[in-house]
């Protein structure tokens, strides 16, 4: 009997490489939309004819609660965020909503129906934010430093109180920064590859950014769904760490993803400081050795190779489509 497993966020990034996943293992998927005036399912249009779709909402604890109580899913995968960092401070109540107490109406909806479900929560290296040591593990203390950050922490120890409190399988993925050409344009290293896109083909001119000197260890989202599902196939329920070990900044990041298109960044890329933070996140690096030990993950794209695959996707969508604006698909 093939496995069900609801998919929450499933029309962001990480939510349309795991129902690629989960859709190879032969789940039965059940992704979880929320209303929107225009549909948002560029990348998961794909995917369309192969996995059911169900509306509901964190910030609903009814729909939440019909959902897990329809489906009766083995396994629940909360990707669902806001996880646009610099927009918490601006909405830091809706974060809190939607990242912190949604976590909340999701483990009472699962508590409430049916104890043996397993659970994957998105958690984020965020929550390290003004870092307590290096690298960080499963042991780092948190020091969040955006109501983003906050809100992440809130919701990891919901989880691991839920596990706790209830004998939930409950597991807590501190996930490092992970990219691909599916990434959102508002996060920096796609709005970088695709800048570089439409310069090189003379479509922009030039790219204005923040912080260069912040380092954060990225990785390719692809590999990163690969430990999510891990994490749910274990003996026993445990929180992990998923990084690469290797930390790059912004100003190598803009340095690679020029020079894949044989151009200079220092003739294109100004500062803005409207772009910086109230409070940054200066050096994120991960140590994943207990998700290498355990669940036997490893990542396979290194930093150079994943900013020049999503230059060479955005090259090719501009290509095609040169008044693109949103998300490429595939
Ligand atoms: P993403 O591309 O921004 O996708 C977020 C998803 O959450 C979208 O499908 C969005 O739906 C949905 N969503 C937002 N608010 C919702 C609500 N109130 N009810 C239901 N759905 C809602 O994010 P991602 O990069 O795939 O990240 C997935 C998760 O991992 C997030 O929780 C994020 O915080 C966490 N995380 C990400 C990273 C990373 O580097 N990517 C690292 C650590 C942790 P719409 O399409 O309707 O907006
Ligand atoms: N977005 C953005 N835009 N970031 C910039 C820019 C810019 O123009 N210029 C410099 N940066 C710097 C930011 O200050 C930050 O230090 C770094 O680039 C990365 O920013 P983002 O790509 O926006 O990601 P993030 O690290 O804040 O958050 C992402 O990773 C987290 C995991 O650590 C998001 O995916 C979160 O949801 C995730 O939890």
């Amino acid at each position: 009997m093939s496995k069900r497993a609801i998919v929450t966020g499933v029309t962001g990034q990480d939510g349309s490489y795991l129902v690629e996943l989960l859709l190879q293992k032969d789940y039965e998927v059940i992704g979880v939309t929320r209303r929107l005036s225009t549909p948002n399912m560029q990348r998961i249009q794909h995917l369309r004819d192969r996995i059911q779709l169900r509306s509901a909402d964190l910030l609903d604890q009814a729909s939440l609660l019909d959902l897990v109580a329809d489906v009766r899913p083995h396994e629940v995968y909360n990707l669902a965020a806001m996880s646009f960092v610099p927009a918490s401070w601006e909405q830091p109540l809706l974060t809190g909503e939607f990242n912190a107490q949604g976590v909340t109406r999701l483990f009472e909806a699962i508590r409430r129906v049916d104890t043996s479900i397993r659970v994957y929560q998105a958690s984020s290296s965020e929550m390290f934010g003004k870092v307590r040591a290096t690298p960080q593990t499963e042991e780092t203390p948190f020091h969040p430093r955006s109501p983003y950050g906050v809100s992440k922490v809130f919701a990891h120890y919901m989880t691991v109180n839920y596990r706790e409190s209830y004998d939930l399988f409950a597991v807590s993925g501190i996930l490092f920064n992970h990219e691909s050409p599916r990434r959102g344009l508002e996060f920096v290293t796609r709005k970088v590859t695709d800048g570089v896109a439409r310069i090189k083909l003379g479509l922009g001119k030039r790219l204005s950014l923040g912080n260069l000197n912040a380092c954060r260890d990225w990785g390719f989202a692809g590999d990163y769904v690969r430990a999510m599902w891990a994490m749910l196939q274990q003996d026993s329920p445990n929180d992990y760490v998923v990084a690469t070990g290797v930390s790059s900044s912004v100003e190598e990041l803009v340095q690679i993803a020029f020079g894949h298109v044989g151009l200079d960044w220092q003739d294109y890329v100004d500062t803005d400081p409207n772009l910086l933070r109230p409070a940054e996140v200066d050096h994120l690096i991960g140590d994943a050795s207990k998700a290498r030990a355990q669940l036997g993950w490893q990542p396979t794209v290194d930093f150079k190779g994943l900013i020049t695959m999503m230059v060479d996707a955005d090259l090719h969508r501009l290509q095609c489509e040169p008044l693109a604006t949103d998300n490429e698909p595939v």
